[in-house]
């Protein structure tokens, strides 16, 4: 008998409840999204409706486009999963680029992404202490609000590093072809 494989597709939806509190909603750029007090993070699996939510995202998680092996090698040994009990803390930044940035192939993405920007570098100086999943949205379909859903989970002692690092992405080449962005802080709801 074959194992089902653990699901890739996941929804994040807020509303007025939910495990993860959200204690600042900021918007960097483009429209934003209605108000909302909680999110939950749910595998598709979960069965989720969306009547009920203020507002709800999806993405997928996929292969890697840009790492080279010996970045792989260095994310493997450093990065830690996501459910940590000290990290009560997370970040939920979704992300569209504009359509000069998908009109690039994928050499001159990445000579962008590493080479111009240093994303890969200077992510790796904030392992292990910030834990990550990325959740890509085009290949869903044609009405993604986000190309990307980026998830972020770490401890509070390490949110003003946090900080840091989103300021160092956000000042760089890359992010010049980031066309909507918000960013959601949150704190985990103790049981
Ligand atoms: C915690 C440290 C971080 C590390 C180690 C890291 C690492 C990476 C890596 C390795 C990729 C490329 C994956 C691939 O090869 O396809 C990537 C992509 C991406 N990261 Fe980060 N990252 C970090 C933080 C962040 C932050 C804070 C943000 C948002 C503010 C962010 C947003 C993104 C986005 C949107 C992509 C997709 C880019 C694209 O495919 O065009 N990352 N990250």
């Amino acid at each position: 008998m074959t194992a089902t494989a653990p699901t890739r597709l996941f929804h994040f939806v807020a509303g007025n409840t939910g495990p993860w509190r959200i204690e600042d909603a900021r918007w960097i750029c483009g429209d934003p999204l209605p108000a909302a007090t909680h999110i939950s993070v749910l595998p598709d699996t979960a069965g989720f409706q969306a009547s009920a939510a203020a507002w709800s995202l999806r993405g997928i998680t996929s292969n890697e486009r840009y790492v080279t092996r010996a970045e792989k090698s260095a994310l493997l040994a450093r990065q830690q999963g996501l459910g940590r009990a000290q990290a009560t803390r997370a970040a939920l930044i979704p992300i569209r680029k504009n359509a000069a940035w998908w009109a690039l192939t994928q050499d001159e993405r990445r000579q962008i992404i590493e080479d111009q920007s240093r994303h890969i570098a200077i992510g790796l100086e904030y392992l292990p202490a910030i834990a990550r999943r990325l959740h890509h949205c085009r290949d869903l379909g044609g009405s993604e609000p986000f190309d990307f859903i980026t998830w972020f989970e770490y401890a509070p002692e390490h949110g003003s590093a946090f900080d840091e690092l989103v300021a160092a992405l956000r000042a760089s080449v890359e992010w010049q072809y980031v066309e909507r962005e918000a960013d959601f802080r949150l704190i985990r709801n103790m049981e």
